[in-house]
């Protein structure tokens, strides 16, 4: 039985003031949260705020972007071991946000997702299509584009030690949900491909939902078969909307 994961992708937002406050209100919560693990991903420059506020909690924590790079001449980056150093079990890799308006391409995405890996991180890889590719159809091509990026480069057993997050783009942020219906659908196509290279890591793998989930959409999308929970942006900045999608999963 896999065990759901509900992570917040705080996004570009908050400030010292509003974080504590949020955490102090998940943490208040925690105790009706009956199944799932819960885990927070901030803005890098929080994570040690992060960090002093949830050590010790059953709240998780981690990065939304990170270098595929060690160390080095790359300004701006953040690496993996600087991730590690504050306490972080996660990091997102390939948010849609991250490819679109900083080109990040399925390589570069795919090799943030080993460095992830081989620093002892948990990469949490994003895949999804935009409202062109769906209505062109190519959906499962594209998923199959992202996901295999991944594969080529580490195989498929790489993917034992991460979590796959179904995103389509034109469910992010806008208040359009994928139907419980149309998320298990893609959900299914994604567990079936990586089957098709290891059927124990396909069924191991946590396949979260992320596109405007909710507390009063979660409960129907968590119970569908190939879905383990969810990546949420805007309800994670509410401690409520969080934990009323947290204890969707109960
Ligand atoms: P949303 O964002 O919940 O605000 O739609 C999800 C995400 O981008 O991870």
């Amino acid at each position: 039985m896999r065990q759901p994961l509900v992570a917040g992708n705080w996004k570009m937002n908050g400030s010292l003031e509003s974080i504590t406050r949020l955490l102090d209100g998940i943490k208040a919560g925690m105790a009706d949260v009956k199944r799932a693990e819960v885990a927070v991903c901030a803005p890098a420059i929080y994570l040690p705020a992060v960090q002093q506020q949830l050590q010790g909690s059953s709240v998780g924590w981690g990065a939304q972007d990170v270098s595929a790079e060690p160390s080095g001449a790359y300004t701006g980056e953040i690496a993996t071991s600087m991730l590690g150093e504050f306490g972080c079990r996660y990091v997102i890799v390939g948010h849609s946000e991250r490819r679109a308006y900083h080109a990040e391409s399925d390589e570069l995405v795919a090799r943030k997702f080993a460095a992830a890996r081989a620093a002892g991180l948990v990469p949490i890889l994003c895949v999804g299509e935009t409202l062109a590719e769906r209505e062109q159809g190519i959906t499962e091509s594209v998923v199959a584009r992202q996901l295999d990026a991944v594969i080529d480069l580490e195989g498929a057993a790489a993917l034992a030690n991460g979590v796959v997050a179904y995103e389509p783009v034109w469910a992010i942020g806008t208040g359009e949900t994928a139907t419980p219906e149309q998320a298990q659908e893609v959900h299914a196509f994604i567990r079936q491909r990586i089957a098709g290279h290891d059927a124990a890591v396909a069924e191991g793998l946590r396949i979260l939902y992320g596109g405007s989930m909710k507390p009063g959409n979660a409960q129907e999308l968590i119970a569908k078969p190939d879905i383990d929970g969810g990546l949420i942006g805007g309800a994670s900045l509410d401690a409520a909307d969080f934990l009323g999608i947290c204890t969707a999963a109960n």
